[in-house]
C-alpha cells in the first residue's frame, strides 16, 4: 500500500487565502444584493502597462512565425532578460550581481516555496512573526518544523522573530541560532521594513552564525524612504550568506501573468557545496522555464517607456495607501506600514480578534481584509488592508469603514 507524505497532514486548516476566498464567496453567495470591496489578497487591479502589452504582442507574433518561433527556453531564463534584470537592479545599485546568478522562475512564490528543499531537512529556520505563511507551510511540507500546537499556534521547531509595535516590527536576532532566515522586506504582511544599516546588521549576524537568508524583495519597487535598502546585496557580505528573491506581480502587475527570479550569488556556499550549482540543477530538472512572451514582458519592464509606465503604476497604489492610512488615523484606528510597501497593517478596534473584525468589517461594511492571525500568532489583533484596489473601491471602503 502506498504511503503519503504525512508532513501534509500535519498542516492546520488551508492556505490563508484560500480560507478567506472560501468565507467571502459564502458570505456573497448568501448576500447577492451586496457589493463587496476586496482589499484582501495582495492582487493588482490596474491593467498591465502599454509597453508591455506591446511586448506581448510582439512575442506572440514571434511565435506564430517558422523564423522566429522560440520551444523550451535556456534553464536559466532567456538572456536579454538576465542582462536586464543584472544591469537594472544590481549593476545600476552598485551591486555586482552577474547574470548568470539569476534564474528566472514563474513567480516568487514557487520559488519561495521550492527553495528550502536544496538545504538539510534538520536545518532550523527563523521567520518573522507574523510572516507570509508559504515559508512555514512550505517547510511543514518538507518536515523541517516539528509538532504544532494548535493552542500556541507554533511549530515546536520553528524560531519564531515577533515582529510587533512594541518593538518597532524589527525582528530581535533569536536566542536560538537558526541556520535558515526568512526575511521579507518591505514586508508581508506588516508593510514595515528595516533601514539598510538594520539589514546590514543581519547579514553580518548572518554570516558570523553561519546560515543562509532567504530574502524576500517582492515589495522593493515600493519603497519610498532614501536608508532602505533595494536589494539585499546592497549589504555588504551578503553574497555569502543570502539568497534574493523577485516577483514581476507586485512591481508591474504579473499576477496573472506569473514571472519572477531568484538570484543565488556563486560566493554563497556549505563547505565546498555551491548552493548555485545545486539550485542549477533543480532548475534544471524540475522546471521548463517561464513562457517565451512572459520574459519578453519582462524584459519590457526595464525598458525607458516601461519604467515611466511603472512608475505611474506604483504612485496610484501608494496614493491608495497614503488614502488608507489617512483614512483609517482619521477613524481612529491605529495603523502601520504602508509607506515602503503597499500594505496597511492596523490594530483591531475594541479588543476584537483579527477573525473578529474580519467578519465584523464583511458582514457591516463588505470590505474584504486579511486577519493578522493568518500569518502568525503575533499578528493576532491586527488587520491587513491593501493599497491594490481601485482608488474609487479604496475611498468607498474607507468611507464605508468610517461609518462603522
Ligand atoms: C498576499 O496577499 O499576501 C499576496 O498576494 C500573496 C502572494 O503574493 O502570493
Amino acid at each position: 500500500m502506498f504511503k503519503v507524505n504525512d508532513n501534509y497532514q500535519k498542516l492546520p486548516g488551508s492556505y490563508l487565502f484560500s480560507t478567506i476566498a472560501r468565507k467571502v464567496s459564502e458570505y456573497q453567495t448568501a448576500h447577492p444584493d451586496k457589493t463587496l470591496i476586496r482589499l484582501g489578497i495582495g492582487d493588482v487591479t490596474q491593467p498591465l502597462a502599454p509597453a508591455i502589452i506591446d511586448a506581448l504582442h510582439r512575442a506572440v507574433d514571434e511565435m506564430g512565425d517558422a523564423a522566429t518561433f522560440r520551444g523550451y527556453a535556456p534553464d536559466l531564463g532567456y538572456e536579454f532578460l538576465r542582462d536586464a534584470i543584472a544591469q537594472n537592479d544590481y549593476r545600476a545599485r552598485g551591486c555586482e550581481i552577474s547574470a548568470d546568478e539569476i534564474f528566472v522562475s514563474d513567480g516568487a512564490k514557487s520559488d519561495s516555496g521550492n527553495i528550502q528543499e536544496i538545504f538539510s531537512v534538520d536545518n532550523r529556520i527563523a521567520v518573522c512573526d507574523p510572516v507570509y505563511p508559504v515559508y512555514v507551510d512550505s517547510n511543514v511540507m518538507a518536515g523541517r518544523t516539528g509538532t504544532y500546537d494548535p493552542s500556541s499556534e507554533v511549530w515546536s521547531k520553528v524560531i519564531y522573530m515577533p515582529c510587533t509595535k512594541e518593538n518597532g516590527f524589527v525582528p530581535e536576532f533569536p536566542r536560538e541560532t537558526p541556520d535558515m532566515i526568512y526575511l521579507c522586506l518591505p514586508n508581508n504582511p506588516t508593510g514595515t521594513t528595516l533601514t539598510k544599516a538594520q539589514l546590514q546588521e543581519w547579514v553580518d549576524y548572518a554570516n558570523r552564525v553561519g546560515a543562509v537568508i532567504i530574502y524576500d524583495g517582492a515589495y522593493e519597487a515600493y519603497i519610498s524612504e532614501s536608508d532602505v535598502a533595494h536589494t539585499i546585496y546592497e549589504c555588504e557580505g551578503a553574497k555569502t550568506c543570502a539568497i534574493e528573491l523577485k516577483s514581476f506581480s507586485k512591481n508591474a502587475g504579473f499576477t496573472g501573468v506569473r514571472l519572477g527570479y531568484t538570484v543565488v550569488p556563486k560566493e554563497l556556499k556549505c563547505g565546498d557545496v555551491s548552493l548555485h550549482a545545486m539550485w542549477a540543477r533543480r532548475h534544471g530538472t524540475k522546471f521548463n522555464g517561464a513562457p517565451y512572451i512572459v520574459q519578453r514582458a519582462g524584459e519590457a519592464v526595464y525598458s525607458e517607456a516601461g519604467k515611466a509606465q511603472l512608475a505611474g503604476q506604483i504612485a496610484y497604489y501608494m496614493k491608495n495607501a497614503a488614502a488608507i492610512r489617512n483614512g483609517l488615523t482619521e477613524a481612529g484606528f491605529e495603523t502601520f506600514g504602508g509607506v515602503n510597501a503597499p500594505y496597511i497593517w492596523l490594530k483591531t478596534p475594541d479588543q476584537m480578534t483579527s477573525w473578529e473584525f474580519f467578519d465584523y468589517l464583511l458582514e457591516t461594511a463588505n470590505v474584504v481584509g486579511t486577519p493578522g492571525s493568518g500569518f502568525g500568532p503575533s499578528g493576532e489583533g491586527y488587520f491587513r488592508l491593501t493599497a491594490f484596489g481601485t482608488y474609487e473601491n479604496t475611498l468607498a471602503a474607507l468611507e464605508r469603514i468610517k461609518k462603522l
